[in-house]
């Protein structure tokens, strides 16, 4: 293989990483050596940037760009122009922000960026703060403009190929653009709005008051696609059904004959990538699925049926019945964060014991996916940092070299595209997400063995309850939560003091904020009459009817 084409195809499958590295920088809480090999990547493929002014929506942006087949990664505002210079985008786009542009310290850019011809397309505050910067004059709008605004386009633009004249888009500012700056020609406006739109073609600049990435915008794909293809010239060639061949190429090549070892819990991205190393390096893989004893009904078995020496994959499967010892180690204990740390905790414990046992491995595979990496403070400007989430961290007592991430570049959605192509079973490739810290934060108050028996039950029930009645597509997440309030009823003529169940289904598109779903009452009730007699000590049923914020999906 040519080194172009093998460094190509490196590339592809994401990093692989130093373990000292990734240790002092997990310290930080900055895994800053994602950057010493990003700058590779650009060289490598069709690439737009993201720059991250602190908007809400820049992964939707990201997604969008990539549903172009143009490979897109989101970047914070703070990094440096030479940097952007050296991975030599196809173009770059500036996402909104909450801030004014005409006030001190808010996030702005070297103005060099403008000069470099790559197109850029400003977005709400990144259009604001192009005109600013470029001479245009931004204030306080007299007419703040939220919502579903009728905007007229010039067709005749790049950007609104194919865009109706009069086009629905979503706008969200109070700040606007009183006069653009000189060398940009208006090309969308609405009747508060005068410079909803401009362009400055032989500088490939561009600029919108509105939001295209959101699907409140009705052409906005259509927008974006006229950026990416028009403006930047893409070739649109990056696409999933190659990822899958190149990366067990490229992971071949790096493994060469060395051991892997990899935490699989069932989950969609572990699973994918278990499966990925598997059709790679084969006997080479070994897989520990530790049941902690928090899963769903019956989960443990399935997991070890598809991946275990049963299933149809060569994954070296070993699995570690521990209930017993988690069930110890959360006696008694109440407090949420205390229980997600004891399970995240003696996860690690179980695996390293297991780990031990087989010795020193040369490459340690981790599960990470792309909003990993943004909401990890790394690629974008979000600080949402959710340690809590990881219920492994890394594990420190085992000998490995590197780490291995083969779906660090890839969203949710491509991952289960990959894993669809890898032949996984639909079933498992379309879960519902489910937390590492299992049922342990779906019972509230202390966990013993019973409890766990009660609230997967229950769930079950409900789950079997939305499939049936269809609805297992349009809601996203769903599940039953045993609460610790016990409650008198009456059974027969028996008074009966029991558990009350609470049941959870809720709609969402990011999992940072949701709606409590619509289920039709026929559907809840007789889900409650299943439970409270199928399910021994639960006299009583709820459905949580509160959305996130202020609530949040899982109860602990
Ligand atoms: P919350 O409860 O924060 O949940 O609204 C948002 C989404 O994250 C999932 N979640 C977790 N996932 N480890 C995970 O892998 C965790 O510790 C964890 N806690 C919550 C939750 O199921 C929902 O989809």
């Amino acid at each position: 293989m040519g080194l172009v084409k093998r460094q190509r195809v490196l590339y592809n499958i994401g990093y692989f990483r130093n373990k000292e590295k990734y240790k002092a920088s997990a310290k930080t809480g900055q895994k800053q050596w994602i950057s010493e090999n990003q700058e590779e990547t650009f060289m490598k493929r069709e690439t737009v940037i993201v720059l991250d002014f602190g908007g809400q929506y820049n992964q939707l942006i990201a997604r969008r760009v990539r549903e172009c087949n143009v490979y897109c990664e989101i970047y914070s505002y703070k990094t440096d122009l030479e940097k952007i210079k050296a991975m030599e985008p196809k173009g770059i786009i500036f996402t909104g922000g909450p801030n004014s542009v005409y006030l001190e310290d808010s996030p702005s850019y070297a103005k060099e960026i403008y000069d470099l011809g790559i197109p850029v397309l400003g977005i709400c505050y990144g259009s604001q703060l192009m005109m600013h910067q470029l001479g245009g004059k931004v204030c306080k709008a007299p007419v703040r403009e939220y919502g579903k605004i009728e905007v007229t386009v010039d067709q005749s633009s790049a950007l609104f190929e194919n865009v109706s004249e009069k086009t629905i888009c979503w706008m969200s500012h109070n700040d606007y653009i009183e006069q653009a700056a000189p060398g940009f020609k208006i090309i969308a406006h609405t009747p508060d709005c005068p410079v909803a739109a401009v362009e400055n073609v032989e500088k490939k600049l561009y600029a919108t008051q509105f939001h295209p990435e959101v699907l409140h915008t009705k052409e906005g794909k259509q927008m974006l696609a006229n950026f990416v293809f028009n403006v930047c010239g893409c070739a649109g060639s990056w696409k999933m059904d190659s990822f899958v061949e190149e990366s067990i190429k490229a992971i071949r090549e790096k493994v060469g004959d060395g051991k892997v070892l990899c935490a699989l819990s069932g989950g969609v991205d572990s699973s994918v990538a278990a499966v990925l190393l598997s059709k790679a390096v084969g006997d080479q893989l070994t897989c520990v699925f530790v049941d902690h004893g928090l899963l769903r009904k019956n989960e443990g078995d399935e997991v070890e049926a598809v991946f275990g020496p049963d299933g149809n994959y060569n994954l070296n499967f070993i699995r570690v019945n521990a209930q017993e010892r988690f069930y110890e180690k959360l006696k008694g204990v109440e407090e949420p964060e205390a229980k997600r740390k004891i399970i995240g905790e003696e996860f690690i414990r179980v695996f390293e014991e297991e780990a031990k046992k087989i010795g020193a491995v040369d490459f340690l595979v981790q599960g990470t996916i792309y909003p990993d990496v943004v909401e990890s403070g790394v690629g974008g400007e979000s600080t949402v940092i959710k340690s809590h989430h990881n219920v492994g961290g890394l594990p420190e007592h085992v000998d490995f070299k590197e780490i291995i991430e083969p779906l660090r570049d890839l969203f949710k959605d491509e991952v289960r595209k990959a894993g669809l192509e890898l032949g996984i079973p639909d079933y498992l490739v379309f879960r519902q997400p489910f937390p590492g810290p299992g049922l342990g934060i779906r019972i509230i108050g202390d966990v013993t063995a019973e409890k766990v028996q009660m609230v997967q039950d229950a769930d079950a029930i409900w789950r079997e309850e939305i499939a049936k009645a269809g609805l297992d597509k349009e809601v996203n997440q769903y599940f039953a939560a045993l609460t610790n309030m016990r409650s008198v009823g009456v059974m027969g003529d028996e008074r009966t003091y029991d558990y009350a169940i609470a049941l959870r289904a809720v709609t969402t598109t990011d999992f940072m904020t949701a709606e409590s779903a619509e289920i039709p009452w026929d559907v809840i009730g007789r889900t409650t009459s299943r439970i409270v007699n199928e399910v021994k000590h639960v006299n009583r049923v709820m459905y949580d009817c509160t959305g996130k914020p202020p609530a949040t999906i899982e109860f602990e």
